[in-house]
C-alpha cells in the first residue's frame, strides 16, 4: 500500500481517486481537514476498503509512527501543506508549522521506519515530496523558464516555507541516504479547487453575480496545468524517478491573469449564458495588487519528458473547458464549500482593497 498525506485536498483528492480507479492499491490518506481539506471530495470512495482514511496531522510524530509500523507502505507521497500564497501574507505562522516544523517531523518518523525495513523493501522504498514552482522566485518578462537547477530564491511566506520543506528533504537524503524523489510544479487547475484560488474564485464569483477581483495590472504571467497531468507525472517519477532527484512539472502553457480570467468568461458566456445576455467580463474589478506579487512563473518540463517520457494529456482550451463544466455540474459542493469560514477569509482578502 501507499500512505498519502494531503489527500482531501485538491491535488491530493485527485490523485487519490485517479489512484484508485487505476490500481488495485490500498491508500491510507492522512489528512488534518484544515479549511482546505473536504471529506466531500472522497465521497464517491465511502464503500471503498482500499482507501483507508486516518484525520491527523503529520506533525504528529507518534500517529505517523504507528502509521508507518501498522500499515508498512511501499512509498509516501507528500502533498499535506498550506497552499496559499495570500493566507500565508495574512498569516505565516500555519505555514512554518505545517510545511516546515510538519514535513521535518513526518521525515524524522519516515527515517527511523525506513531504516529498519529489511534491505529489499527499503530499497525500493520511496519517499515523494510534492513541491511548487514558487520556490524559484520570480521571472522577468524574457528570462528563461526554471529548470531543476535554478536558484531558490523564493518571495512569499508560503513558497519560503515550501523551499525550507524541499531543502530538508534533499538534505534527508544526501545525510541518510533517504530515498527521496522531489517534484516542483506550476499553478494548477481542475475539479476539487478550492474557490479561494484564481479560476474556481472567478467561475464561483462569476455564477453569483459578484466582482471578478483582478490583482494590480492583471498581466502577472502563471503556467497552467490542469491538475490530472499533475497526478500522472507524480505517478510517473515514483514509478521511474532517479532517487534524490527533482523533477519540474509544467504545461508549457503561461498566461497572464487577465487572459485566463477572459477565457473563463468566454465559456460561461458559451454554456450559462447571463440573465441580461451581456458578458461576464463586465464583472471585472482590478483591485489592489497583493504585496510582493511575483510577476512571472514558467517551468521548463524537459527533464521530465527527455528522462521519464511524460507530457501532458490536456491543452488549457481542453482542460478548462473541462473544468468551467465540472463547476457547472456541481452546485452543491460549490455550495457546502462556501462555509463561515470561507465567507470570513473572503472579507478578510478583499474587502478594503481599493477597486
Ligand atoms: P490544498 O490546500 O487544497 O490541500 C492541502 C491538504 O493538506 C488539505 O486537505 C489539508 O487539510 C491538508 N493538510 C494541511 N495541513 C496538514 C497537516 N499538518 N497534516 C495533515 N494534513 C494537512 O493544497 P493543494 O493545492 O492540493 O496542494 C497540495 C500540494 O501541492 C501542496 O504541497 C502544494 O504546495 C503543492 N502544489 C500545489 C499547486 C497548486 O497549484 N495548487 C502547485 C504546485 C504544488
Ligand atoms: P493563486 O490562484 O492564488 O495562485 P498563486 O498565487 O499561488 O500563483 O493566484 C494566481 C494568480 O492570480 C496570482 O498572480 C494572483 C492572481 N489572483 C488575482 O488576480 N485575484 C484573485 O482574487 C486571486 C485569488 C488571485
Amino acid at each position: 500500500m501507499i500512505l498519502v498525506t494531503g489527500g482531501a485536498g485538491f491535488i491530493g483528492a485527485n490523485f487519490v481517486l485517479e489512484w484508485l480507479a487505476q490500481f488495485d492499491e490500498t491508500v491510507i490518506n492522512l489528512d488534518v481537514l484544515t479549511y482546505a481539506g473536504n471529506h466531500e471530495n472522497l465521497a464517491s470512495l465511502a464503500d471503498d476498503e482500499r482507501h483507508l482514511f486516518v484525520q491527523g496531522d503529520i506533525g504528529d510524530s507518534d500517529l505517523v509512527a504507528s502509521l508507518l509500523s501498522r500499515h508498512q507502505p511501499r512509498a509516501i507521497i507528500n502533498f499535506a501543506a498550506e497552499s496559499h500564497v495570500d493566507r500565508s501574507i495574512h498569516g505565516p505562522e500555519d505555514f512554518i508549522q505545517t510545511n516546515i516544523v510538519g514535513t521535518f517531523r513526518m521525515l524524522e518518523a519516515v527515517r527511523a521506519y525506513w531504516s529498519n525495513l529489511p534491505d529489499e523493501a527499503g530499497q525500493s522504498f520511496r519517499f515523494l515530496h510534492v513541491s511548487t514552482d514558487e520556490v524559484y522566485g520570480s521571472l522577468a518578462k524574457d528570462d528563461p523558464a526554471f529548470t531543476e537547477t535554478y536558484r531558490y530564491e523564493p518571495n512569499s511566506p508560503y513558497s519560503a516555507s515550501k523551499a525550507a520543506s524541499d531543502h530538508l528533504v534533499r538534505a534527508y537524503h544526501h545525510t541518510y541516504g533517504l530515498p527521496v524523489l522531489t517534484t516542483n510544479c506550476s499553478n494548477n487547475y481542475g475539479p476539487y479547487h478550492f474557490p479561494e484560488k484564481l479560476i474556481p474564485l472567478m467561475i464561483v464569483n462569476a455564477l453569483a453575480g459578484k466582482s471578478l477581483p483582478v490583482y494590480g495590472d492583471g498581466r502577472q504571467i502563471r503556467d497552467w496545468l490542469y491538475v490530472k497531468d499533475h497526478c500522472s507525472a507524480i505517478r510517473r517519477v515514483l514509478d521511474a524517478g532517479n532517487v534524490g532527484e527533482v523533477y519540474n512539472i509544467g504545461g508549457w502553457n503561461e498566461k497572464p491573469n487577465i487572459g485566463i480570467v477572459h477565457t473563463v468568461c468566454a465559456l460561461l458566456d458559451e454554456l450559462r449564458v447571463r440573465d441580461d445576455g451581456k458578458s461576464y467580463r463586465e464583472q471585472i474589478t482590478y483591485v489592489t495588487d497583493r504585496p510582493g506579487h511575483d510577476r512571472r512563473y514558467a517551468i521548463d518540463a524537459s527533464k521530465i519528458e527527455r528522462e521519464l517520457g511524460w507530457k501532458p494529456a490536456e491543452t488549457f482550451d481542453t482542460g478548462i473547458r473541462k473544468t468551467v463544466q465540472w463547476y457547472l455540474e456541481n452546485q452543491s459542493w460549490v455550495a457546502n464549500v462556501q462555509s463561515g469560514a470561507y465567507r470570513e477569509w473572503v472579507e478578510k482578502n478583499y474587502t478594503g482593497r481599493a477597486v
